[in-house]
This record gives C-alpha cells, structure tokens and sequence, in this order.
C-alpha cells in the first residue's frame, strides 16, 4: 500500500506487470480498493461468488461492525433508536438521513394514515389469490402492481414522483399484508383508520379489535414497533442488494422492492425466522430433546440446520438479537400460558453457546432466532413473519434505491464471470 499524497493505492502485481488501484477509506477506518479500471488495465476480472468480499457501493445509510456487533443507522446506534424512538422516525431517518422535527413526523405520519387504504380493484386481485397462497407471493405481486395502479409515481427520473412512489409504499405494504392475512383466515379485511398510529392501525387491520386487554396491546404495539425498527436496515443485505440491482436498470421503485421481497422470501434470508420456528417444533417433537437436536446438527450425514444462529456479517453477536431477547422475555412473562417454544429457545441458545462446536465456529443468534417466537406470542401464523421482516426492511429498501438513483457513480449492475465450459468445438449437424 503506497500514498501518493493525493490518493492511497494498493499495487497489484501479477505475471503481466503491476496494477496501483485506488484505495478507499469509509468513514469508521474499514478500506477498499477499487477495481473498476482493472479489466481495461489488466485483462483481468475479479472472481467473489455471493460477493462475500465485495463493497457494490458507497453508502451513507448503514454502518455494521461485524467483528463489534455494531449497526447505526445514519450515525445512530441501534441500540439508542431502540429505546427512545419510534419506527416512523426510525423510518424518516433512514429514507431522509436526519431525523424528522417533531412537525414533519406528525405530517409524516399523517400523510401515510391518510393513504392507507387500497384501491377496490387491488383487494379484488388479492382476494383472487388462493387462500393457501403463501403471503410472502401475493406481498410481492401486489407492491409490483401498485405501479398499475398509481402510473404517475412510477418515473424513477422524476424526484416528486419518486417521493409519491416512497409515501404510497409505506401507506400501503401495512394495508396489504393485513388484507392477505385477513383473507387466508377466511375473515374480512378491515379497513385502516386513520385515527390510529401505523403500527396500531396494522395490528387492528390484522387482527380486527385487539385483545381488548389493553396493558397486552400496548405492550404488544411496542413490541412490533421495536422489532420493525431492528429490522429496518442491514446494509447490502441479500434483499437489499436485489433492490439496488433492479433499480440499477432505472426499473420503478414497485418494482424494485416487488423484486427484493422476493429475494427475502427466501429460507437463506428473511424466510430464516419462519425456519427457527419450525426448528424449535421439531424439537417439541423431539420431546423437547435439544441434545439430540444438536448432535443432529453436527452430524454431517444429516441435513440438520440450527436456524437463527449465525450471520454473513456478525462474527459475535448480532446486536439485534439482544434487543429482542429481552423484548421477548417481557412479552412471555406477560402471558398466563407462555409459549414453551421460548422456553425451548432459551434452552437451545443456552446450549449451543456453551458447546465450542457451534462457538468456534462463531454461531451467535442472529436477528431471526427469538423475533418469531415473539411474532407468534402475538397471534401471528409462521407464514406471516416473513411479511412482518418485509414491513420494517421497506425503509432501508427505499433509502438504498433512492441513494443509488442519485449516485452519480451508479450504474446498471452487470457484473462479469470466469467461462469454465466447452472450448469451441463444431456443430456435427444431423443427418
Ligand atoms: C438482514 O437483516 O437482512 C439479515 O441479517 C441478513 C443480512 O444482513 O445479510
């Protein structure tokens, strides 16, 4: 590594000569070395399957700290923001990168209260959908056909309507998800009503009047509103990656965010909370035998994954998981009948961080472990907790679109690969 006073480089040194690449620093001290120039230079491409080692972009609106268990949002600690904001400031710091007076927050949240409902055709097409669809689909084909339905919010060169595109969406995604549980159950939709904060107005959508135990509802509209808060950003996660990908192509912001809740539909990723789940039932069905399960787990002959523990990124702990942790305890003790499926998952965790089989190998509970117990404490089917990940990640999905769509180093993601097939051989043609 060399400085020539203006601008740090690394030097590649490779059979055809050497190659000064630029490097860059961010702002907490982490480097990269940037390769945009190498093919031209050095006929050579990189090679980094799932881009485990690769920074796609300059961002101002994530910062993890895998080895420290860090994340801030914008400059904020996760764990500040946990415990004194709410997730539609949460969600204007993201998307705007300071936080909200108190005046805009309220026209903030007037604003998505008053688009909360869907057009009459849009409920028709859910309604269509069969009732054993999995939410997570009918989620992502009704974001993609809001563009059909609001056509003037759809020009990503357009700033006003791009901010139309970011308000309907957040209005909106609440209104569906609730509409598509509400149809699986065989229940009628309710509509939002707009005397009622987001999160309340979405719990009453999906659940119609809530408990009527009002200290459990309170606790259960703070419980959700700090879970979408911790989920609201993760930097170039898988989904998040998608989004930018797709809007790359100067593709609407419906469909986009259509495309990374697809991607987060997926077991790897956000699909990991509906897993843990059905993890912890498998040992209920085990008698509760978490001995047996780990040893499952380390058998290499069996296919036994421990969901929930582990993560690209955190290589200690996910600070996320914390917060939940206790959010879930709180909410447990609450109940006359807590689920024994927490206990389970206290007996797990306990476990496999006492067994050096799973800390060597750095597998911490990541966010997804304890989130879906307490999804399910509160009345939520395992086929909605991906929907619930999808509601908090809208924020940080529409900050990065907006960030790359004014990133005058942007473009259209086509990455390279390294051919490894058939050299040229002749077609034998067919007699
Ligand atoms: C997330 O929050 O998106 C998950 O932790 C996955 C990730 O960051 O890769």
């Amino acid at each position: 590594m060399s400085d020539d006073g203006k601008q740090s480089t690394v030097e590649l040194r490779y059979e055809g000569g050497t190659q000064p690449l630029p490097l860059l620093t961010g702002t907490e001290g982490e480097h990269a070395f940037e390769v945009k120039t190498l093919l031209a230079a050095a006929g050579m491409t990189t090679l980094d399957p799932g881009f485990a080692n690769t920074a796609a972009c300059q961002s101002e609106i994530t910062f993890i700290d895998g080895e420290a268990g860090i994340l801030r949002y914008r400059g904020y600690p996760i764990q500040e923001l946990a415990a004194g904001s709410s997730f539609l400031e949460v969600a204007y710091l993201v998307i705007h990168g300071e936080l909200p007076e108190p005046g805009q927050l309220k026209e903030f949240s007037e604003q998505l209260q008053a688009n909360a409902a869907l057009p009459p055709e849009l409920r028709a097409m859910l309604d269509a959908f069969p009732r054993n669809a999995h939410p997570m689909t009918l989620l992502a084909s009704a974001v993609n056909t809001l563009g059909a339905f609001y056509a003037d919010s759809t020009d990503p060169g357009d700033a006003e309507q791009v901010d139309r595109a970011t308000m309907l969406l957040l209005a909106k995604l609440p209104t569906i998800a609730a509409h598509i549980y509400r149809n699986s159950i065989g229940e009628a939709p309710v509509a939002p009503d707009e005397s009622l904060d987001y999160v309340e107005n979405f719990l009453r959508m999906t659940f119609g009047e809530l408990s009527g135990e009002a200290e459990l509802d309170s606790l259960f509209v703070k419980a959700l509103d700090l879970l979408l808060i911790l989920h609201a950003d993760h930097e170039q996660n898988c989904s998040t990656a998608t989004v930018r990908v797709v809007g790359s192509s100067q593709a609407s912001l419906y469909g986009s965010v259509s495309a990374g809740i697809n991607a987060l539909f997926g077991p790897l990723h956000g699909g990991a909370n509906q897993a843990v789940l059905e993890m912890l039932e498998e040992i209920r069905g085990l008698g509760g035998d978490v001995d047996a399960f780990l040893a499952k787990v380390k058998d290499k002959q069996s296919k036994t994954r421990l969901m929930g523990f582990g993560h690209r990124v955190y290589k200690n702990f996910d600070p996320r998981s914390k917060e939940i942790k206790g959010l879930a305890a709180e909410i447990l003790d609450r109940q006359e009948n807590p689920d024994e499926l927490f206990e389970l998952a206290l007996k797990l965790e306990g476990k496999a961080l006492a067994d050096s089989y799973f800390t060597d190998r750095k597998l911490y509970p990541n966010v997804d472990f304890y989130s879906g117990v307490i999804y399910r404490a509160m009345g939520f089917p395992t086929n909605m907790f991906t929907v619930l990940f999808a509601i908090g990640r809208l924020p940080g999905w529409i900050a990065h679109w907006r960030e790359q769509r004014l990133d005058p180093a942007a473009r259209i993601a086509r990455p390279r690969q390294l051919y490894v097939g058939h050299a040229q051989r002749s077609y034998p043609g067919r007699v």
